[in-house]
């Protein structure tokens, strides 16, 4: 993880690249840094600081209008603590070449042993810094930069993104990527590099994502794209149209609220195309799979991690349902080496919010090895999964910036419910009236949502009373059971309080021992078919004096005896409540971490996207 920036051009390059920065600090913020090749004497300045970016930015007075290329790096450490040595830029032993990196150099121990080996001096534990040093021993042989930096970029094994900088080369910048995300902002007389689009939108909205093996040289006058051999290569700039706004917290005092309040709308753009006039699904992005295609896969696997598998647990549900076949679904990471069953007759969905969650890309990557056919469920528009699949089909959430996902995943849920539709209706499996039913309830959704938004109130009165409690359980099942578990996550990301889910009917099983008075237990019970056994389950808590928190449908009465606490929702379709009664937990996981003073957009130890194993 991490975040990188550059900039050539006729503005103070500190300044830019740091501004850039802002919008990157989701990517990690342990330690930050910046290097420019100072216009005038060609002096290479750097400068770096453990903790989050502020801190650098304490310590750049003298450095705000310092002009000349520049680059700077957020960090989420990997190889080496968060300590000011171990941030980027890594720069070689004369000063003269700052490098940043995003990714983890894998064979980095024998490149820095034989470095060292023949003098070089570390001064950090890094693995990137081997890579500023390969490049500074080659441009000693080669005296020219480029072909320094590809030579050095053949020693290395892994994932990276990297930028260099230098004083033997003003007013030029260098980059390449494998495996971690880059994109080049087009500018005029400028331009700038960046992990992540945002970074760049102020500036300017013209953009290309590079690919793995793309390398650049980049000027002020302009970019050269050729591959890492040096072959020249084209790729198509494209033009940003989402607001700037979007990107930003729009008068929210936090990333995750304003991302909760978008939900309704990134609903009902995600619905958006999808739907035909006659009141049925309709996926343009499967639409090169045949009939004969779609119903010949004997299997059906979902792979996804964190979140993204939370709403892959209620797809597994609810394409089981449609569908009468086995759908399994994994956790990314255990995917890979768990010798998985797939073939030529898999079909293989992938749920990502980034694209870029090394864990899920590298099971995609296995998976289709393996033969399976690739189907991605991806927000982040030209990520590594979206690119490598047969088929993707894009969510609609726009950029989501706070750690804790909320609005991807609800439009992870709508993508999802949608393809179940698609595959049930291709299958024939649905009758005119279910189908048509289902849309009716999914362009629901949107208002329904909104209105769990517009009593959030309610959930601030409760969230005072809970904030200073410290374990909790959130119980439900079948649908409600996944949402447990998407509920518990976002308590314990954002709020570091202990909660834990449960499949209800696994309470007496063992867990029922830890019930007393004190602990908070959650009790999703949405679902008619099991509510009786919900409501057994629920009793069980309230006799060991556990306090209940019930989440229910508004015309539900039945709790209304036995919980402390009751959450309301509107009535929808059982199969569709995930994506309602997620939202009062994601209100109240908010609320409790606000409550209790935590860093909400940017909780510790986590970051946004995970591209390491
Ligand atoms: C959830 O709030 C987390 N951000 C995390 O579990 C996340 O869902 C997971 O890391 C997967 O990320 P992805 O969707 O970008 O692949």
């Amino acid at each position: 993880m991490c975040g990188i920036t550059g900039y050539v051009g006729p503005r103070p390059g500190v300044r830019t690249v740091i501004e850039m920065l802002r919008r990157l600090e989701y990517r990690g913020y342990d330690s930050a840094g910046v290097a420019v090749a100072a216009q005038g004497d060609g002096d290479m300045r750097i400068v770096k600081a453990a903790g989050k970016l502020a801190v650098l930015e304490s310590q750049l007075q003298d450095h705000w209008e310092t002009h000349g290329a520049a680059i700077a790096h957020t960090r989420w450490a990997t190889h080496g603590g968060p300590t000011t040595p171990n941030a980027h830029p890594h720069f070689s032993q004369d000063g003269k070449i700052a490098l940043i990196h995003n990714g983890i150099i894998e064979n980095y121990q024998e490149l820095r042993a034989e470095l060292v080996s023949e003098g070089f001096v570390f001064a950090s534990e890094t693995d990137t810094e081997v890579m500023v040093h390969l490049v500074d021993r080659a441009f000693q042989k080669l005296g020219d930069m480029e072909t320094a930096i590809r030579e050095a970029l053949t020693l290395v094994t892994g994932a990276y993104s990297i930028a260099v900088c230098s004083s033997h080369e003003l007013e030029t910048l260098y980059c390449a990527k494998t495996a971690s995300p880059l994109i080049l902002g087009l500018g005029e007389g400028e331009n700038f590099l960046a992990s992540d689009i945002p970074a760049v939108m102020r500036y300017t909205r013209s953009v290309i994502v590079l690919e793995d093996g793309d390398f650049a040289k980049i000027t002020p006058a302009g970019v050269t794209l050729t591959n890492l051999t040096g072959g020249a290569i084209h790729r198509e700039p494209f033009a940003v149209t989402w607001d700037e706004q979007t990107a930003e917290k729009g008068g929210f005092p936090h990333f995750m609220l304003k991302e909760i309040h978008e939900q309704p709308r990134a609903l009902a753009d995600t619905l958006r195309g999808r739907l035909t006039d006659s009141e049925r699904v309709f996926i343009p992005e499967l639409e090169g799979f045949t009939k004969e295609q779609l119903a010949g896969f004997s299997h059906i696997h979902i792979v996804a991690c964190g979140t993204a598998y939370h709403a892959g647990m209620v797809a597994k549900r609810f394409f089981e349902n449609l569908l009468r076949r086995p759908v399994e679904v994994s956790v990314a990471s255990e995917f890979r080496y768990a010798d998985p069953l797939v073939s030529q007759q898999t079909l293989c969905f992938i749920v990502s919010q980034s694209g870029e969650t090394a864990d899920t890309l590298a099971a995609l990557r296995e998976a289709k090895r393996l033969g399976a056919t690739i189907v991605s469920v991806v927000n982040v528009v030209g990520s590594s999964i979206a690119r490598e699949s047969h088929a993707c089909v894009y969510t609609q959430a726009g950029p989501e910036i706070c750690v804790a996902s909320t609005k991807a995943y609800v439009t992870q849920l709508m993508v999802l419910y949608l393809i179940g539709l698609h595959l049930a209706a291709t299958e024939e499996r649905l009758t005119d009236e279910l189908h048509q039913g289902f849309v009716r309830d999914l362009v629901a959704l949107p208002d329904a949502v909104e209105s769990v938004i517009g009593n959030a109130l309610l959930v601030e009165d409760l969230a005072a009373k809970l904030a200073d409690r410290s374990v909790f359980f959130y119980l439900g099942r079948g649908y409600d059971y996944a949402v447990a578990l998407e509920a518990a996550l976002k308590l314990k990301e954002i709020s570091y309080l202990h909660a834990e889910a449960y499949a209800a009917g696994e309470l007496k099983h063992g867990p029922l021992a830890l019930i007393e008075p004190g602990v908070i237990v959650i009790c999703l019970a949405t679902q008619p078919a099991v509510f009786d056994k919900m409501l057994s389950n629920i009793k069980e808590v309230a006799a060991r004096g556990g306090t209940v928190v019930g989440v229910v449908y508004e015309n539900e009465h039945r709790l209304d005896t036995t919980a402390d606490h009751l959450l309301r929702i509107p009535a929808v379709r059982p199969e569709l409540s995930p994506i309602v009664s997620i939202v009062p937990m994601q209100l109240l996981a908010y609320l409790v971490a606000q409550q209790r003073g935590c860093d909400i957009d940017m909780p510790r130890n986590l970051a946004k996207s995970v591209t390491v194993e």
